[in-house]
């Protein structure tokens, strides 16, 4: 067996230990595909398959609120428990009711008016139960691994386009802090580039609205920190890094490659092997999930 078929061989074999596994970035993806779809029809697609479902009601498919891996004080000193629980119990409830009461419009509207009219709430509610899924999942406690440093070809990819996780760390936090307003901030992959963005959206715009893939997204709106932080957003985006779980971070890469390697099987090599000019994200793929 020669290299390539090896590293053909291992690309299938970590696809097959992906597969089963609830794919977030491939249903961003998919978003991403439906993009010059109508608006409740992309955000609809999008979000069938983003979190727990709740129940299909009349025909169209409703949200509920996807449960916390860890307690909500599970994240302190550095995010509060007072300030997760109002921050998903409250805020994260709230978008998801009123992007099912969208929803529910949005399967009623009889009219083209009518259904444009729903667009800016099918954006922003459906864009916050995005992007807060993705949070929840970015963050671990201590004792889970967070803010342990990614590993391997991630580390190596950010070194690479960053100069460092440190530099990487600085840079989120100074486009963080400068995001008017409320919005956020995002370490995100170009999928056709194969390179790493910092990038931000306002209020609740999902990273895909800017044709990028989400990895790491940091909510830099008052309800993320001035509880505990009051006015100084500088402070809480310094110490939210000692929880950032950069498992789940390297996992968004794989789950991206391994989905875009399978959507074009016969080109698998060239595409994620064979590609000039790669950083070493391309080969994560291979070097996180040995067999
Ligand atoms: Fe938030």
């Amino acid at each position: 067996m020669d290299g390539k078929q090896e590293c053909e061989q291992k690309m299938k074999q970590a696809y097959s230990e992906q597969e089963h596994r609830r794919d977030i970035l491939d249903r961003f993806l998919d978003m991403a595909a439906s993009m010059t779809r109508s608006c409740g029809r992309k955000l609809g697609s999008a979000l069938r398959m983003c979190t727990p479902r709740g129940m299909q009601m009349r025909g169209f498919q409703t949200y509920s609120l996807p449960e916390l891996s860890y307690d909500y004080g599970a994240l302190e000193p550095y995010i509060s428990g007072e300030i997760m629980e109002l921050h998903h119990s409250k805020h994260h409830k709230t978008y998801i009711t009123n992007f099912n009461t969208a929803l529910e419009k949005l399967h009623d509207a009889k009219d083209p008016q009518s259904i444009v009219s729903l667009q800016s709430a099918l954006n922003f509610n459906g864009g916050g139960h995005i992007n807060h899924t993705i949070f929840w999942k970015n963050l671990a406690p201590k004792s889970l691994g967070g803010g342990e440093g990614p590993q391997g070809p991630l580390a190596s990819a950010i070194s690479t386009q960053y100069g460092s996780l440190e530099k990487l760390i600085a840079k989120m936090n100074s486009v963080g802090a400068a995001v008017q307003g409320s919005g956020w901030v995002w370490l995100g992959l170009n999928k056709e580039l194969k390179h790493l963005l910092v990038e931000t959206t306002a209020n609740q715009d999902p990273l895909v609205n800017k044709g990028l893939v989400p990895l790491l997204g940091i909510d830099v709106w008052e309800h993320a920190y001035y509880l505990q932080y009051k006015n100084v957003r500088p402070d809480y985006l310094k110490n939210i890094w000692n929880v950032v779980n950069w498992k789940d971070v390297s996992q968004r890469v794989v789950w991206c490659l391994v989905m875009l390697a399978s959507r074009s099987t016969s080109s698998l090599s060239s595409t994620l092997i064979g590609a000039k000019g790669i950083s070493g994200v391309i080969i994560v793929i291979i070097v996180i999930f040995p067999r």
